[in-house]
């Protein structure tokens, strides 16, 4: 089995990153497995240089110190020249019709003459991650799903036209925290492009911080602490936030709270213990910058041998070279 999976520095990790994904890389992961920070995806959408270098920088520092192996970790442009090989194969195997179809396009971009072309073919890129790979298992939250089901039909279309050479890959999402909601606004996942931060927790927000965010956190006028997802959906949020810290499903953390109050403040305080070593562990890794690069050049290295052999095998068989 072959596990990998990435995070676009696009803004700065947050909770439902946490949760949803990294804690899983750092906890489930194996030696073989590898993580990365998906830099050329935070193209798709206009950025500032100098500042992706630096948030590619901070999310490379997160993973670390949220216990992801260093031997397992690169950076998504230092194999920028075999993904772009890899990307352009799998873009003349699928069809426009496929790629305009994918939500994240369609909420993003469709319509918009000014829309990036590379957010049209963002998935195929993400295909192209996880092929190069022979990636068995991607971890992701829920949202990611429809990416990955893409990289399964271009996988099985590329092997079923020109030979086999790409394992089938498939999406493992979390029991808990495979969701995690705005808390401004339960109606919107939580996302590094919020309008509204105060209602994302970000990994690296001090305890203080974290506190004003929780308190407040939108609940409803019912006053009941209970796990209702439809009807209490704001609630809902946050029993699952500190259902996924205490490892106990959100039920049972409806049990600790009788009051929306008291709900607020035990979140908090599990969020808080929850993402300490990550920030204090990344603030660390930030002030060796020199530290920081050793670790992706020895990644890039890694990653781009492990998959060259098989970038050769689908170039050959799609009658290059
Ligand atoms: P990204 O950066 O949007 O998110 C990184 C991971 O965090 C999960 N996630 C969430 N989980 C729970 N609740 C939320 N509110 C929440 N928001 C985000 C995502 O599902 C994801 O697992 N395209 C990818 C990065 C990528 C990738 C890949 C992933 C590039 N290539 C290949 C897997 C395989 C992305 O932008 O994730």
């Amino acid at each position: 089995m072959t596990r990998l999976s990435g995070i676009t520095p696009s803004g700065h990790v947050h909770l439902g990153n946490h949760l949803g994904a990294l804690r899983r890389w750092a906890t489930e992961g194996g030696p073989d497995d590898l993580y990365f920070i998906s830099d050329l995806h935070a193209m798709t959408m206009p950025y500032r240089p100098e500042r992706l270098r630096a948030l590619t920088r901070e999310n490379l520092a997160v993973l670390l110190a949220g216990g992801i192996a260093p031997e397992t970790v690169f950076v998504q442009s230092d194999l920028a020249g075999e993904l772009g090989a890899l990307n352009w194969v799998l873009e003349c195997a699928c069809g426009y019709g496929e790629a305009a179809r994918m939500i994240q396009f369609k909420e993003k971009g469709a319509g918009q003459d000014t829309a990036r072309l590379g957010l049209l073919t963002y998935p195929v890129l993400m295909a192209a991650d996880i092929l190069l790979q022979g990636t068995t298992e991607v971890p992701v939250g829920v949202d990611q799903n429809q990416h990955v089901e893409l990289a399964r039909t271009l996988a099985r279309r590329f092997n079923g036209t020109y030979g086999e050479v790409f394992a089938i890959p498939r999406a493992v999402v979390p029991r808990t925290a495979a969701a995690v909601r705005n808390l401004s606004d339960p109606a919107r996942k939580m996302a590094k492009s919020a309008q509204q931060h105060a209602g994302v927790v970000f990994a690296l927000d001090e305890p203080d911080v974290v506190r004003r965010k929780f308190r407040r956190a939108v609940t409803d006028d019912l006053g009941t602490v209970r796990y209702a997802p439809d009807e209490q959906p704001a609630v809902a949020n946050l029993l699952e936030i500190l259902g996924a810290c205490g490892d106990v499903s959100p039920y049972a953390a409806a049990e600790a709270a009788s009051t929306y109050s008291e709900l607020k403040d035990a979140v908090a305080e599990a969020v808080i213990e929850q993402l300490r070593p990550v920030r204090e562990g990344a603030r660390e890794l930030l002030d060796d910058p020199a530290e920081l690069d050793r670790t992706r050049q020895k990644g890039a290295g890694r990653a781009a041998e492990r998959a060259r052999p098989r970038l050769d095998a689908a170039l050959r068989l799609a009658g290059l070279r």
